[in-house]
């Protein structure tokens, strides 16, 4: 009897549009060569939808883990469409063969498919695509670790690829290291089989899981981003344990004992990837940044003092007010601006996202509150700090958010104001500076990841816009 066609399908989340769904290890996500049942035809025995499911992106076979299947041909296109803007976040859990030589990084090298064995990638400088990994180590254990990917682009392969490529492969990968499976009695000292019984591996599979997905869900005009994520089956997490327990006694292990917390309880980790900061400028984006600025850093830190002052003189001093900073651009606006402050704020940071690297901002905004400070705001004075008042979108969104939380108070203090007609009208109780309708850069506002540690605010140079 075939065992594999009777197991149920974890589902993680399901809506009119979506299942989001926990692949078990050996299940192909489409037309197994095999012969065997495919993801696609177990969901569908599992729950007789009205229409045919449709792939969005995949898994490889052998790697467990989380995947976002549509409903219909719409919900397809549209999540397509998000993976191809790279809207949509994914973390992986890998145990890798270490020591690590650095505690993470980001990957570039160029994936291309192998002449020689179709069945493999490899990394080709000239032939290759352009490919992403970004990587965090969470636990050394001394000869192996465990990391959190998450990858930017998606080619076939790409973890598997770029790890093995800079020497830290995965512990069990039958194409690009070894077969293997992992055993106990290789990292627990003195550890002994029972007599007469071969000692069971600890981990035999693929030592690869998508654990986490970032996406928009619900109405395209009201989506709201929501975070899931796919426990690893039993001995994926039994290895964790185990090889955090009977580790080296020289490697430290977890570098943060919450992040196995959140592991077993199947909580949500942060990603590698934080925020697309900090891309180095070349020099003549530097200088055409400086040819351009509108707002000098002077300016800037009189305008700080000036809206430090407005507010200390509006905020009772004991009675504790909540900031909401908008991340990104905000944020050097924020912490500028709060070390002037002489009442108690709690600062909470909530991430607003419309679609990036484009100057227009989006029809979509995304609310993500990976700090719960949703649940923080019924009967406190809220004070949303933000950078810049363009269409009023994302302002309008975010307010309506936190009012639906039953604040005692909501008011909005932002540094610039476009001279624009906005689109949304936002009374702005507590505002900086006016700026030409231009788009800005600079003092946290970035272009495309990029611009945001300019000390200044610069309107973009002409040959960025496209
Ligand atoms: P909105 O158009 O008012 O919704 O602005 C949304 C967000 O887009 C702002 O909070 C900024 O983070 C960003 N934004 C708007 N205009 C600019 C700009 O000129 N430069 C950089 N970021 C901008
Ligand atoms: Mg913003």
């Amino acid at each position: 009897m075939n065992t594999m066609a009777k197991k149920r399908i974890e589902i993680l989340f399901e809506n009119d549009e979506i299942l989001v769904v926990n692949k078990p290890v050996g299940i192909s996500v489409t037309a197994d060569r095999g012969g065997a049942d495919d993801l696609l035809m177990l969901l569908t025995r599992q729950l007789s939808p009205a229409e045919p499911l449709r792939l969005v992106h995949r898994l490889d076979k052998e790697t467990s883990g989380i995947l976002l299947i549509a409903r219909s041909r719409t919900a397809q296109s549209r999540y397509s469409r998000l993976f191809a803007k790279r809207m949509i976040q994914k973390l992986y859990l890998a145990i890798v063969r270490g020591p690590l030589p650095y505690r993470g990084g980001s990957i570039k090298d160029p994936i291309a498919r192998s002449k020689r064995n179709p069945q493999a990638m490899h990394v080709h400088p000239r032939l290759g695509k352009p490919s992403h990994t970004v990587w965090k180590e969470l636990a050394d254990f001394g000869t192996l670790s465990l990391v959190a990917a998450q990858i930017v682009t998606g080619r076939t392969h790409q973890i598997r690829v770029h790890f093995a490529h800079r020497g830290m492969p995965l512990a069990i990968d039958p194409i690009y290291a070894s077969a293997e499976p992992l055993m106990l009695s290789a990292y627990k000292s003195g550890y002994r089989p029972k007599i007469d019984k071969e000692e069971p591996p600890l981990i035999d599979r693929l030592t690869l899981h998508a654990y986490q997905l970032t996406i928009p869900v619900g109405p395209q005009e009201d989506a709201e981003m929501r975070t899931f994520t796919a426990p690893p089956d039993k001995k994926f997490v039994a290895a964790v344990k185990l090889l955090a327990k009977y580790k080296d006694k020289s490697a430290p292990g977890f570098h943060d004992q919450n992040d196995l917390l959140r592991i077993l309880r199947s909580e949500q980790m942060e990603y590698p990837l934080k925020t697309e900061t900090g891309q180095r400028l070349s020099r003549r984006e530097k200088e055409a940044a400086y040819n351009r600025i509108l707002v000098s850093e002077e300016q800037l830190e009189q305008t700080v003092r000036d809206l430090a002052r407005r507010l200390n003189d509006s905020y009772p001093v004991n009675e504790p007010a909540t900031a909401v900073v908008l991340l990104e651009g905000a944020r050097r606006f924020a912490e500028d601006l709060l070390k002037h402050l002489v009442f108690t704020v709690e600062v909470r940071y909530l991430k607003a996202s419309s679609y990036y690297g484009s100057t227009e901002s989006s029809e979509l905004v995304c609310i993500e509150d990976s700090e719960k400070t949703g649940g923080q705001i019924a009967g406190r004075n809220v004070l949303v700090i933000d950078d810049i008042y363009d269409t009023g979108r994302t302002l309008a969104h975010v307010l309506d958010w936190i009012r639906t939380r039953q604040p005692k108070s909501v008011k909005t203090c932002v540094l610039l104001e476009k001279r624009v007609r906005h689109e949304k009208q936002i009374t702005i109780d507590f505002g900086g500076l006016e700026v030409d309708n231009a788009f800005v850069i600079g003092y946290g506002l970035d272009y495309d990841g990029k611009f945001r540690d300019l000390p200044f605010v610069a309107a973009l140079p002409d040959d960025f816009e496209n």
